[in-house]
């Protein structure tokens, strides 16, 4: 389709974008080059912490990718390296019991019907193991985002007559789908349980933490507190409950009040008069931001749902701020809890969560660690440091002298108070990887602007990158860290900055994840308006993918190709790693290169998975398994 409202940069602070500070520290020549940097020996100087991506790999081959790579592919399907298959597990629309309302091909499943399937445009996901041992990893729960919907497929007429029965399918469809899966006769398959259920933008909701539920600006039109929307990625606790992300929450707003302006905070959280377009303010006036205006100030939170607890109302924890959060990436610091967010827009920032006190004492005392701890941004520097800057009400420029009236105003205001900080503004930061054992941290930046000058290596960024960190002693609760760029993405027929190859050309990676051993799987959202456009640079790339690197030797070989207009994202193996699901989200999306579906040729772009002649493309997550059982990348 090609809106990409993301691309598109609400930050005015005039903070020195990341892109001049990559090219501060290094001339053009001089960027690490990517999948063979190892090769190259290259290492970069005038760092003051690790410098990984450095250790050459035995005869060139990582011993960690065990697997042949696919070419790009411009084919509708999805393609897995010999010796694996990939089999559809959870589509678009199929029911969350075997007595629930079938899938209509038409798209004529009603609002009652849709809110018994699977939601739409899975992205972010996790398996979360029942049982111990070896049924761990052939029984669990499994929890998937459900980011946004395709308005031509949603409905047999498409959307140009909005309706409140046609915004009630749309609200049906996002949110997160938690269904029970069961490996059965080497098949994996949705199983009948009472745990089956969806959290939807209607589903009732708590607030916890700094803002709460009856602070002044989260009064609205509804008394209750509803749901959960544009659900990116994602993060899992140590407590084994999930955390889904408000990312583009934003573009669901609109209004025809031709009066209606932005204010200063809503124009920093890229509120406008149409968002993504789908004209629900016409009809409900929930998403009309004149009427409503303080609805908007309930998205751009991390959503705490228990999967395994039926009764369990999802809570917002407002201490970790409210951009637009890709993901909440949780990990493990001197027995702290550490969330790593990623705020996707062009020019927006890092931030991280540190728990204030060991989280098991916090639990044990009935609250959560979630609620208590200390937000920062990051800031990176150009001579390869960078440092967490807090955003404590009365720290800094966060004072009362400035107009800020306590806690609750800065996370309410996170991008402000990130602005008055001096945070480094990024390419776009997704997805955010810890590696294990090392804890360095991952980030990928799918793209961007902002970048400026000859010097800048690439400005625009049109391919993104991922850069790394490691946090002073190893800490992920340090202020401090020390960066580097892992890989720039792209095609070097077209940037001679690139050094990936036929087996590891990508760009705009997203979905980032380590598995137990340490690969790390790389996934790709390229947009669908550059798509195998050779105007673009993007003819050699091929359709979205995903791959997988060794994070020391820098080798990265494709492992997976998508359908047409799809992107991949979701990624987590079975405990055993022995099943990865991943999903391909938004297959046959208008493309620049192939064309546009209507309700009328809802298959002119793609027509995964089903093929059905009379069908339409819909979202899916996909099982791949070895043929000869062993675990996914060996
Ligand atoms: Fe929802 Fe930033 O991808
Ligand atoms: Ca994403
Ligand atoms: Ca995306």
């Amino acid at each position: 389709m090609g809106f990409d409202p993301d691309d598109i940069s609400s930050n005015r602070s005039g903070n020195t974008p990341f892109a001049k500070v990559v090219a501060d520290r290094y001339s053009r020549r001089d960027v690490m080059r990517g999948g063979t940097v190892a090769a190259t020996g290259f290492l970069l100087t005038g760092m003051t912490g690790t410098t990984v991506n450095a250790h050459p790999a035995k005869d060139g081959k990582s011993a960690l990718l065990g697997f042949e790579a696919v070419p790009p592919s411009e084919e509708d399907k999805v393609t897995v390296p010999e010796g694996y298959s990939a089999t559809v597990l959870l589509p678009w629309g199929h029911p969350l019991r075997s007595d629930g309302p079938s899938w209509a091909k038409d798209a004529s499943n009603t609002v009652e019907e849709a809110a018994q399937q699977v939601g739409s445009h899975h992205d972010g996901m996790h398996f979360f193991p029942l049982g111990r041992g070896k049924d761990a990893s052939e029984h669990g729960l499994l929890v998937v985002n459900h980011e946004y919907v395709d308005t031509t497929l949603l409905y047999t007429d498409g959307d140009e007559e909005m309706t409140q029965e046609k915004v009630d399918k749309a609200l049906a469809s996002h949110g997160v789908t938690i269904v029970e899966v069961r490996l059965v006769d080497g098949q994996w398959q949705v199983v009948d349980s009472d745990r089956n259920r969806k959290v939807t933008p209607t589903t009732p909701v708590e607030f916890s933490g700094p803002v709460p539920v009856d602070y002044p600006e989260l009064q609205a039109r509804d008394s209750q507190a509803r749901g959960t929307i544009n659900n990116c990625s994602h993060g899992v606790t140590p407590w084994n409950t999930y955390l889904a992300c408000e990312e583009n929450f934003n573009s669901y707003f609109g209004t025809d009040d031709g009066s209606w302006e932005p204010n200063q905070l809503q124009r920093r959280y890229g509120i406008n008069s149409e968002g993504f377009g789908y004209r629900w303010h016409e009809v409900d006036p929930r998403f009309d931001v004149a009427q409503n205006p303080r609805e908007l100030n309930r998205f751009g939170w991390v959503v705490e749902i228990d999967p395994f607890d039926t009764d369990h109302t999802p809570v917002k924890r407002t201490a970790l701020g409210r951009v637009k959060h890709e993901g909440a990436t949780v990990t493990e610091s001197r027995a702290r809890v550490v969330v790593y967010t990623g705020d996707d827009q062009d020019g927006d920032y890092i931030y991280k969560f540190v728990g204030d006190k060991p989280w098991r004492s916090v639990r044990a005392k009935g609250n959560s660690p979630l609620d208590e701890g200390t937000l920062y941004v990051a800031r990176f520097d150009d001579d390869g440091g960078g440092e967490w800057l807090p955003l404590v009400f009365g720290e800094g420029p966060l004072g009362s002298d400035n107009g800020w009236t306590g806690q609750a105003d800065v996370l309410l205001r996170t991008r402000e108070a990130a602005d008055a900080l001096g945070a480094t503004p990024m390419d776009r930061p997704e997805w955010i990887a810890v590696q294990p054992g090392t804890q360095d941290v991952f980030c990928s930046l799918t793209n961007g602007e902002l970048g400026e000058g000859d010097a800048n290596p690439r400005n625009p960024n049109s391919y993104g990158h991922i850069i790394k960190w490691h946090e002073k002693n190893g800490h992920n609760t340090a202020t401090t860290f020390t960066w580097d760029i892992f890989v720039l993405a792209g095609d070097p027929a077209y940037d001679d900055a690139v050094e990936l190859d036929e087996d590891s050309i990508f760009g705009s990676p997203d979905g980032l994840w380590f598995d137990p051993d340490g690969r790390l799987w790389i996934q790709t959202d390229v947009s669908n308006s550059v798509q195998n456009d050779p105007d673009a640079g993007y003819d050699n790339i091929g359709n979205n993918q995903m791959l997988a690197a060794d994070p020391d030797s820098g080798e990265i070989r494709r492992f997976l190709t998508g359908p047409k207009g799809a992107e991949i994202t979701g990624v987590i193996t079975t405990p055993d790693q022995r099943t990865m699901l991943i999903n391909v989200q938004h297959p046959g999306e208008e493309t620049a290169t192939i064309g546009e579906p209507t309700p009328q040729d809802p298959r002119a772009v793609s027509n995964w998975p089903d093929f059905d002649p009379d069908g339409r493309p819909r979202s899916a997550t996909v099982v791949i398994r070895k043929d000869d059982g062993g675990v996914i990348g060996t």
